[in-house]
């Protein structure tokens, strides 16, 4: 029996995020966004924490809030959303994220987002190690040109001031890195379904799924 589990993995800006949102307000499922806990590790860790105490201190200290306006991440009562969502720290969940001592320590609380009605969640290894059992698989992929002017779109709005040709440069190598490491690398699973939104809209790519989900799913 496999698990209510739908996987979205893929490179950064690949649309992965809204594609999750989207999804899971349709079926009414939980949501993890896993890319945001390495970001909340990694600035824990830049911020004096030893590997050893970063869970707990996530448990018992950061926020997750879903709001009209998105997700907010509140470190006690600090709104350290912006932080974690700059390229600066997206760099620096990147290479903390190679280490086993990380993945390891964050296995279980991704995993623990699993609850009786349903989960979306999105990530690079969601399908292939985290949530192997889960009834759908997507891996949403699209060229660096086309997610480097969403990145920098979504930068801008936050009011971050960002050089295109610098993100492409630092989103390829973030890619290279992911792609390349020994643990959890950025691969498809097996069985996953492989989708291109290259040239195709969050409607598109959001009706296509929906599709599958009434395949696989049966919703
Ligand atoms: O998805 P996002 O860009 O927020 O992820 C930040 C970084 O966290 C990625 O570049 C990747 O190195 C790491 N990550 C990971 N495994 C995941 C999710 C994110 O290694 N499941």
């Amino acid at each position: 029996m496999k698990d209510n589990i739908i996987t979205i993995d893929g490179p950064s800006a690949s649309g992965k995020g809204s594609l999750a949102r989207n999804i899971a307000a349709h079926l009414n499922f939980d949501i993890l966004d896993s890319g945001l806990l390495y970001r909340v590790y990694a600035y824990l860790f830049d911020s004096g924490l030893e590997h050893t105490k970063i869970v707990a201190h996530i448990k018992k200290n950061i926020l997750f809030k879903t709001d009209n306006e998105g997700l907010t991440i509140q470190e006690g009562s600090e709104d350290i959303t912006g932080k974690l969502r700059s390229e600066k720290t997206a760099k620096a969940a990147s290479k903390i994220s190679s280490l086993k001592e990380t993945r390891n320590n964050l296995l279980e609380l991704q995993r623990g987002f699993y609850i009786s009605k349903g989960l979306v969640a999105d990530g690079r290894d969601m399908g292939t190690v985290v949530f192997p059992n889960a009834k759908l698989k997507i891996f949403l992929i699209a060229s660096p040109e086309v997610r480097a002017k969403r990145r920098y779109l979504e930068l801008q709005n936050r009011g971050q001031e960002v050089n295109m040709l610098a993100l492409i440069e630092d989103i390829k190598q973030r890619d290279l890195k992911d792609q390349t490491r020994v643990l959890s690398p950025l691969i498809p699973a097996e069985d996953s379904i492989v989708i291109d939104s290259s040239e195709m809209s969050l409607d598109e790519v959001l009706s296509f799924t929906k599709k599958l989900t009434k395949r696989k799913l049966n919703k």
